[in-house]
């Protein structure tokens, strides 16, 4: 169970019922300050409704949402930027009046206001179609106009719900390009995503659900380090007896290469020149889990969440 200082946000031990149905039971979520946190997993598995929680959308039947240490109020949520799931823009108004407005609604003067606003478009490739209306746009410059809209009036916290779905690559590199500009200039950053292996590159620290629960958790680095499923792969026919006394093992070799599973505890590297003593490497590579893969050892399966 967190404490409510140990993040930015904390979601503490929330529960929620739609019906009889248990769609979050008991999630914890710590997000710090100036971090990057992907709410992770499948179609169903509760991510939306959770980020409901947070923006006082939907009142948890148990649990709570603290902010800074205290239980967060209207008037945090207010300083928050979210990007809901179902997009909601005037499709007749103007891109850059668009985002003027909301800031303005946020309290920013005209004049600052403008000035982000032609920032925010500027660095998300949208600066020529600023007079343009929101229906003119293609599905993907809408989306991107939807970020600039949560992130206009410059909020500490980010919460952006399935950013990345149905976007092109280059619109995922512009959102990106921003969202972690907002991080190192000391933002704090939540997104979901049912796409694990897309975001891979985004995130420092996962949460991942299924079914309403919470499967792992953690900084992505350790986990992967950390996972069963590390093997190093090597251009050589490794004999199993040059790995006795190390936490690895052989668990195929030809003469076109081997492949070792490494122990949790195994430097790879230490591995590595165990089989260079004895055999010319010419190419060779350490291969993690992808988020996926770690979802799925997570669950030992199908993940039981997933809307099929
Ligand atoms: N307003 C609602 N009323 C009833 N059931 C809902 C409602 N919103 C979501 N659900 C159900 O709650 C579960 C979690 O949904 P959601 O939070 O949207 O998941 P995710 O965002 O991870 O795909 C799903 O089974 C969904 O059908
Ligand atoms: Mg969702």
């Amino acid at each position: 169970m967190p404490a409510p200082s140990d993040g930015a946000l904390v979601v503490d031990g929330v529960s929620h019922r739609f019906g009889d149905r248990l769609v979050l039971d008991g999630v914890d979520l710590v997000v710090p300050s100036g971090r990057v946190i992907g709410l992770l997993g499948p179609n169903g598995a509760g991510k939306t409704t959770l980020m409901r929680i947070v923006f006082g959308v939907i009142e948890p039947d148990a649990g709570g949402v603290w902010w800074r240490g205290r239980a967060s109020t209207g008037e945090d949520r207010s300083r928050w930027g979210y990007m809901p799931q179902e997009r909601g823009l005037y499709r007749e108004m103007r891109v850059h009046d668009q985002l003027v407005w909301i800031a303005r609604l946020h309290g920013l003067d005209r004049c600052a206001a403008a000035d982000r606003a032609d920032d925010l478009l500027e660095r998300l490739g949208l600066a020529d179609r600023r007079g343009d209306q929101v229906q003119k746009l293609s599905g993907g410059m809408a989306q991107r106009v939807q970020l600039a809209a949560a992130m206009v009036h410059q909020p500490e916290l980010l919460v952006l719900d399935e950013p990345f779905s149905g976007l092109d690559p280059t619109a995922v590199e512009f959102l990106t390009a921003v969202v972690l500009d907002h991080v190192a200039a000391g933002g704090t950053l939540v997104f979901s995503s049912h796409q694990l292996d897309l975001v891979e590159g985004l995130c420092e620290s996962i949460t991942m659900i299924d079914a309403g629960r919470v499967v792992l958790e953690g900084d992505v680095a350790t986990l992967k380090r950390e996972s069963p499923d590390r093997h190093l792969r090597v251009d050589a026919e490794v004999d199993p007896a040059w790995l006795v006394g190390l936490p690895a093992e052989l668990e195929s070799a030809d003469h076109r290469g081997s492949r070792v599973r490494l122990g949790v505890d195994a430097d790879p590297v230490e591995v590595l020149d165990a089989i260079r003593r004895r055999a010319v490497i010419a190419d060779f590579a350490v291969e993690t889990p992808s988020l996926s893969e770690l979802f799925l050892d997570a669950i030992g399966g199908a993940p039981v969440g997933a809307e099929r």
